[in-house]
């Protein structure tokens, strides 16, 4: 067992005021340390672990128990390789012995619906949204298993990019798309915790409260140039802006938030069965 404070220094680089010290259970000080994974072994994961996954995902809460959400594994060498060429940069995803589309799927409940004789009227942005909540949540439950396995995961927004390449070749029908690629295999790197917002940027009580938001992210810039520099290959945008020798996390971020990303998306969603009414 581990205590808090140690928890809590190596999630955020900083003391914690906490009082009283106290003892955790091993699952979550392994959750709050948790890290993504970008390199893999070769050994399969069985098919014990992949159905107890998926079954963990299940277990996830979903909006009125719609369950609006499909699990696609992709094993087929032909679409893997041509994903990966799509993925570019991040083909090693498709390195990983597992690699997950994890969709949001408001079809299934359309046919249904249709099927019992009623009108389906509920093509709208919330039911978008709870649909990719629930998705959501089925992959964060999956990940939670498969990390207490000891299997490393790291979900891939890359794959929406690509939406209209994806599902061609995963037949995916309208109402159906990806939140995220997942991949999922035994660890062969030991990556660092990357150092989170203080927890007083987060977390809020009674009242929302960002007075002194700006104040603390200087902090927080100044806490990961200190314990966890990003190296400068990985400042963004450096063919728009140029250098900067101050690689923060707020200039990265700021970089990432002043272009835009994904412009034709609800354009392919509207294309693609989600209304979004
Ligand atoms: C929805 C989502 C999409 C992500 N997509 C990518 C991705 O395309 N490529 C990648 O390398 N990491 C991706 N990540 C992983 C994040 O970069 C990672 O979670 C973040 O840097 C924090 O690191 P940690 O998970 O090790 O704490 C994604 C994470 C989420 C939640």
């Amino acid at each position: 067992m581990i205590d808090i404070k140690d928890l809590i220094k190596s999630r955020y680089a900083q003391d914690s005021d906490l009082k009283k010290s106290f003892d955790m259970p091993d699952s979550i000080s392994k959750r709050i340390l948790r890290k993504s994974c970008r390199k893999f072994k070769k050994s399969k994961v069985s098919k014990e672990i992949l159905i107890s996954l998926i079954a963990s995902a299940q277990a996830a809460p979903s909006k009125s128990n719609l369950q609006q959400y499909s699990i696609l594994l992709i094993k087929n060498k032909e679409i893997k390789n041509k994903l990966s060429k799509l993925l570019e940069k991040t083909a090693w995803a498709l390195e990983a012995p597992l690699f997950f589309l994890f969709l949001a799927d408001i079809r299934r409940n359309q046919i249904i619906t249709e099927y019992k004789g009623y009108e389906y009227k509920n093509n709208s942005i919330d039911y978008f949204m709870n649909a990719v909540i629930d998705a959501s949540l089925a992959m964060q439950n999956f990940i939670n298993s498969a990390e207490e396995f000891g299997l490393g995961i790291c979900p891939i927004s890359m794959v929406r990019n690509h939406l209209e390449e994806v599902k061609k070749m995963c037949h995916l029908p309208k109402g159906v798309f990806p939140i995220a690629g997942l991949s999922v295999g035994w660890p062969d790197e030991n990556n660092e915790v990357s150092i989170r917002l203080p927890i007083k940027v987060v977390f809020h009580e009674d009242f929302y409260n960002d007075k002194d938001m700006l104040k603390q992210i200087d902090q927080y810039d100044k806490t990961i140039e200190r314990v966890q520099p990003i190296p400068k290959s990985k400042q963004r945008h450096v063919n728009v802006y140029g250098f900067n020798e101050k690689n923060t996390w707020s200039e990265n971020i700021s970089r990432q938030m002043s272009l835009s990303e994904r412009k034709e998306f609800k354009k392919w969603l509207k294309s693609h069965g989600f209304n979004l009414d």
